[in-house]
This record gives C-alpha cells, sequence and structure tokens, in this order.
C-alpha cells in the first residue's frame, strides 16, 4: 500500500519571531511511517517541526504552517492508499502575521485568532479510492468525542487517544473506531507496538474494502 502520514506539530506565525504551536512531538506519527516501512509499504512522510529521527526509507516533505500541510495533503492525495492525519494541526492562527518583531509595551495585548482550514473536512466524500484514518486528540469524553468525529470528518477509522497519556509519551493507548459502529482497544503499550497494530488494521480494512461486494458491511 502507498501510506501518506502527517505527523506533528504546526506553527502558526505571530511575528518573525513567535508563533502559535501544541506540544506534539511527531512520535506517534513517526512510529506509524516506520512501522508501515517495516510492513512492506511505501510511505511519504508530512512533518512539522519535531526532534525524531527521519524513518529510514520514506519520503519526507517539511511543513511548518497549517496552510502548508493543507497544501501538502492535497497534492499528494490522489497518489495514496491511505491517509493517515496523525499531524497535531492548529484549530486557529493568527488573523495577521506582523512583519516586524512586535514591540513589548505595558499595555494589554490581544491577538485575533481565526480557524484555520480542515483537512480532513476538506476531502472529497464520494468516490474515494483511499482510507482515511483520523486521530481524535482528547481530555474528556473521549468516545462520544472520536465518534462525532468520525462521522463530522468523513473518516473511515478514528484513532482516539487521552492526549494526557499520548503527548511526548514514547506510549500510547487508543480507541479504534469504524464507521458500522465497532471498535477495538489497544491497550498501553510503546507507540512502536500500537503503530504495528494500527498498520495491520489498514491493511486488513484496505483489503476487505478492495474485495467488498456492494451492499456488504465491512466487519473486521
Ligand atoms: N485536523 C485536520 N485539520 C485541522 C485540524 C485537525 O485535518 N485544521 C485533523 C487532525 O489531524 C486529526 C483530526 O482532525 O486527524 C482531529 O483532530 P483533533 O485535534 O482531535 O480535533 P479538532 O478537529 O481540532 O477538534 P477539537 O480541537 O475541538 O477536539
Amino acid at each position: 500500500m502507498r501510506f501518506l502520514i502527517t505527523a506533528g506539530p504546526t506553527r502558526e506565525p505571530i511575528d518573525p519571531v513567535r508563533y502559535i504551536s501544541n506540544r506534539s512531538s511527531g512520535k506517534m506519527g513517526y512510529a506509524i511511517a516506520e512501522a508501515a516501512i517495516e510492513a512492506g509499504h511505501e510511505v511519504v512522510l508530512i512533518s512539522g517541526p519535531v526532534n525524531v529521527d527521519r524513518p529510514r526509507g520514506a519520503a519526507v516533505i517539511s511543513i511548518s504552517t497549517s496552510d502548508q500541510l493543507f497544501d501538502a495533503v492535497q497534492r499528494r492525495i490522489r497518489d495514496c492508499d491511505a491517509l493517515v492525519m496523525c499531524a497535531a494541526v492548529a484549530d486557529y492562527k493568527p488573523a495577521k502575521t506582523y512583519k516586524a518583531k512586535i514591540k513589548k509595551s505595558n499595555e494589554n495585548f490581544s491577538l485575533e485568532l481565526v480557524p484555520t482550514r480542515d483537512i480532513l473536512v476538506s476531502l472529497p466524500t464520494k468516490d474515494r479510492r483511499y482510507l482515511v484514518i483520523g486521530f481524535a486528540a482528547e481530555t474528556e469524553n473521549i468516545e462520544a468525542n472520536a465518534r462525532k468525529k468520525l462521522r463530522d470528518k468523513n473518516c473511515d477509522i478514528i484513532v482516539a487517544n487521552d492526549v494526557r497519556v499520548a503527548m511526548e509519551s514514547d506510549e500510547n493507548e487508543v480507541g479504534i473506531f469504524f464507521r458500522d459502529g465497532e471498535m477495538k482497544k489497544i491497550s498501553r503499550a510503546s507507540k512502536k507496538i500500537v503503530a504495528r497494530e494500527l498498520i495491520k488494521i489498514c491493511e486488513k480494512y484496505f483489503e476487505k474494502r478492495l474485495t467488498k461486494k456492494n451492499g456488504d458491511e465491512f466487519v473486521l
């Protein structure tokens, strides 16, 4: 299979020296890229700024902002069999980027933020040849939020994790939600192990979808 995997945070510039970002380490996305290569798949990894070694054998595209990530995904999406949207995309960006460094004053300072474009929502919903695997980074109501994201973002699969466990850690614990209502849990393990399981699930789902007859329900 050809995997398009996004990983890490985005940075939304405020001025030449400051930005808005998040604590995503990129470790989960990189582990998925490594597991896919290990299983013999082709991998294009679109990565935000992280401190993780590049997976050997992956084509890596470096991005910084959510707009760059949006463009990179749009450009590559038609050439993949599965998009794994593991990146922690900023939900808001500054309404404008100051050209010069904002100088300090003793007054309060407000920054206007505008929503970024949602990459998953922007994908076509009909006649897709590729699988779409989204992630849900949650701190509460994990299952309900994950199921809502599965529907609202038109994903085939949503991988939900508690960011308090996953963020910056080498371990993860995830719930995997499918469109037919099925759910599978991967108990706490290294991101490497979780990644291998996820790749197996993608392979199985992709194969079933290729062989699925019209009207048949997909069951894992
Ligand atoms: N995502 C995206 N485009 C965005 C924001 C998020 O494609 N602008 C993707 C993420 O890569 C992830 C999924 O949407 O696969 C869910 O991201 P998450 O941060 O959990 O949810 P949000 O949509 O940002 O919603 P909220 O912050 O309210 O939980």
